[in-house]
């Protein structure tokens, strides 16, 4: 049994506490900053700030992957109900859980787990969710689900779900890890609805992410913010501009952090001192963009069939089904 299944109908699990969130933040940025490139991961871009920051740019023009992926799972959703029978919804990522009605629309399913990092997104999903669908259970987990998998609650007919593209955060190889570890927590049968941005033309990707409104900069820039905060750092903000540029040959999207100059920054916490030169590029975050036949091959080595693919009209955006073999 796990904490998840115990409780009354509506649930709010913490498996990360203050304490942890700030041990890996502590361990990741420390690791980061010592690396050439330095690097700092995506998850800690989403603070209360920052992910009010993603919902703005989700609402960007130039922003199309939201609504592409909404009118996939529009033309999707009942096809998805059938195909997976599905009576949990587990969401990992699951962010304002906003795209994700239209499935729980269709599926009508006994329970949804949202599962984030972020606390804040959860809370603010939570009350609409409870208040949409009065006899569904909905549980809400703050955890990382690079380390958290397992304390996904165990039962019959469930899906994970995996939406807005957040698996292209993730590099082939520890992408694979991650399939397989969401695979591990599935019961042969049991359904993965994935969503995955498609390749295109790389003008329209690098706009998506350098918008002319400067949000996407600022939800970048909002990670020095957070260091400043949580580990006493001296970052200057205005010392550093939000690059976005297509990798070709890995068809992905990197957001970087460009030191405007050469400057010398203080982290007190971890009591590290760190050098950028004018120019230097610290790494943000990747978005990998992805074509049917790569997505079906990742699944299938982790373990998973596919059984359903659909993408919006303009195929900009594809959703997966797959089943756990
Ligand atoms: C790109 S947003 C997608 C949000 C939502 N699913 C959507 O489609 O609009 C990524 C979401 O994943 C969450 N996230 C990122 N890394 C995570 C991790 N390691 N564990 C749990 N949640 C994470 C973020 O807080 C954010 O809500």
């Amino acid at each position: 049994m796990t904490p998840l299944d115990t409780g009354p109908l509506s649930t709010r699990t913490q498996l990360l506490q203050e304490d942890d969130l700030r041990r890996g933040l502590r361990e990741d940025v420390l690791a980061g900053l010592r690396a050439t490139p330095k690097r700092l991961a995506p998850k800690w871009l989403y603070d209360a700030a920052g992910s009010e920051l993603f919902d703005a740019i989700t609402a960007l023009p130039e922003y199309y992957p939201t609504e592409a992926e909404r009118a996939a799972l529009r033309l999707a959703a009942d096809e998805i109900a059938e195909r997976s029978g599905a009576r949990t919804v587990m969401e990992l990522g699951s962010g304002s859980s906003d795209k994700t009605r239209t499935i729980l629309d269709a599926l009508r399913p006994h329970r949804y787990i949202a599962f984030d990092v972020s606390e804040s997104a959860l809370d603010g999903a939570a009350a609409g969710l409870r208040r949409r669908y009065p006899g569904m259970r909905v549980d809400c987990v703050v955890g990382d689900f690079d380390q958290h998998l397992a304390f996904l609650p165990e039962g019959a007919d469930r899906m994970l779900v995996f939406l807005g593209g957040t698996i292209g955060n993730y590099p082939p190889e520890p992408r694979a890890k991650l399939l397989s570890a969401m695979s591990a927590t599935l019961q042969p049968g049991e359904t993965l609805l994935l969503g995955t941005d498609l390749v295109k033309d790389p003008r329209r990707l690098v706009r998506a992410y350098d918008d002319s409104a400067g949000v996407t900069a600022a939800f970048n820039r909002n990670i020095l913010t957070i260091l400043n905060r949580e580990l006493r750092a001296d970052f200057d903000l205005d010392g550093f501009e939000h690059v976005a540029l297509w990798d070709t040959d890995n068809e992905w999207i990197e957001m970087r952090l460009r030191a405007r100059r050469a400057q010398h920054v203080r982290v007190a916490e971890l009591d590290l001192d760190v050098d950028f030169a004018e120019g230097e590029e610290m790494h943000t975050e990747v978005s990998c963009k992805f074509r049917r036949e790569k997505v079906e091959q990742e699944l299938d080595g982790a373990g998973l069939d596919l059984i359903g693919w659909w993408t919006d009209p303009a195929e900009d955006f594809g959703l997966s089904l797959s089943r756990k073999r």
